[in-house]
């Protein structure tokens, strides 16, 4: 399967604060890639570069071979390429239904992949993809609740919803479990990873709790000021003598702390 995002030699400064740096990856098409590292490690500086909401220092971007380094986040979004914030971006006080018609109109009006249909452009286009994604998301009994009423989980399945609704092929998740219990988590995870899965949209994701990225990505990328210090299969990075130095939180307990990876 060929890469869908390449990124080379990426750096970013904040004046004499070096952000990010020699920051090399290639990811094929519908991997599902953790992003680990301490608080400042550079991972939303990482994300914000890909998406167009920072402009990188120096290096280069592509997403399915076309350059994307430096262009404006809406012509990113454009492209196919997708995102939720650490905070959840949502209308507090719309319901589900009518946040996620908000994203999917705002979604069609970027002229993503729906403004690639040639055919008649049906008036109730952006309110069935809403119902598609509210089935999806398995949030189908929170349809008519205001967004600022919801528990917390729901919430984020909402958030990255939203973020689904324009059907992307690339989706970066900063923290989808933050705040989120820890017996809730592996519940939100298993649903969001198997939506994103249905629509086979590839999937970088950060988290700082171990024992999700162990059981959720296929692949582990380890951030560590600013550079990327271990990039393999999430038992080769965890298990990276650097990365258990560096990186508090990250020796877990034997095997049995790994489902999936036993
Ligand atoms: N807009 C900015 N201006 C100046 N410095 C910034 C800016 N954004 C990030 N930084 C700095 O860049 C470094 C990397 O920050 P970043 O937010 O990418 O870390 P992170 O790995 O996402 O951390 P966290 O786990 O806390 O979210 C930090 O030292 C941060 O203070
Ligand atoms: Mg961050």
């Amino acid at each position: 399967m060929s890469a869908i995002l390449v990124v080379r030699d990426l750096e970013k400064t904040f004046g004499s604060l070096v952000a990010a740096r020699d920051i090399t990856i290639s990811v094929p098409a519908e991997q599902t890639v953790g992003v680990i590292g301490a608080n400042g490690a550079g991972k939303t500086t990482f994300i914000n570069m890909i998406t167009g909401h920072l402009k990188p220092s120096k290096g280069s971007i592509w997403f399915e071979d076309r350059e994307i380094t430096g262009k404006p986040s809406r012509e990113i979004t454009r492209l196919g390429i997708s995102r939720s914030f650490q905070v959840a971006q949502i209308f507090p006080s719309l319901t589900v239904f009518e946040n996620i018609c908000m994203a999917a109109a705002i979604a069609r009006r970027a002229g993503g992949v729906w403004g690639n249909i040639a055919s008649p452009v049906h008036s109730g286009a952006a309110t069935a993809e809403a119902e598609a994604t509210i089935e999806l998301f398995q949030i189908g009994r929170y349809r008519d609740t205001a967004a600022n009423t919801l528990p917390q989980g729901v919430r984020k399945l909402l958030d990255i919803g939203m973020a689904v609704v324009g059907w992307p092929r690339l989706l970066l998740l900063d923290e989808p479990t933050s705040g989120i219990s820890i017996e809730e988590k592996f519940d939100l995870m298993n649903v969001v990873m198997s939506a994103l899965k249905a629509r086979k949209i590839t999937v970088l994701f950060v988290e700082h709790d171990m024992e999700i990225v162990a059981r959720f990505a296929e692949r582990v990328l380890a951030f560590y000021d600013g550079t990327i210090i271990a990039d393999g299969t999430p038992t080769e990075t965890l298990d990276d003598p650097r990365v258990q130095e560096l990186i508090s939180g990250v020796r877990l307990k034997p095997t049995a702390a790994r489902p999936g990876h036993a």
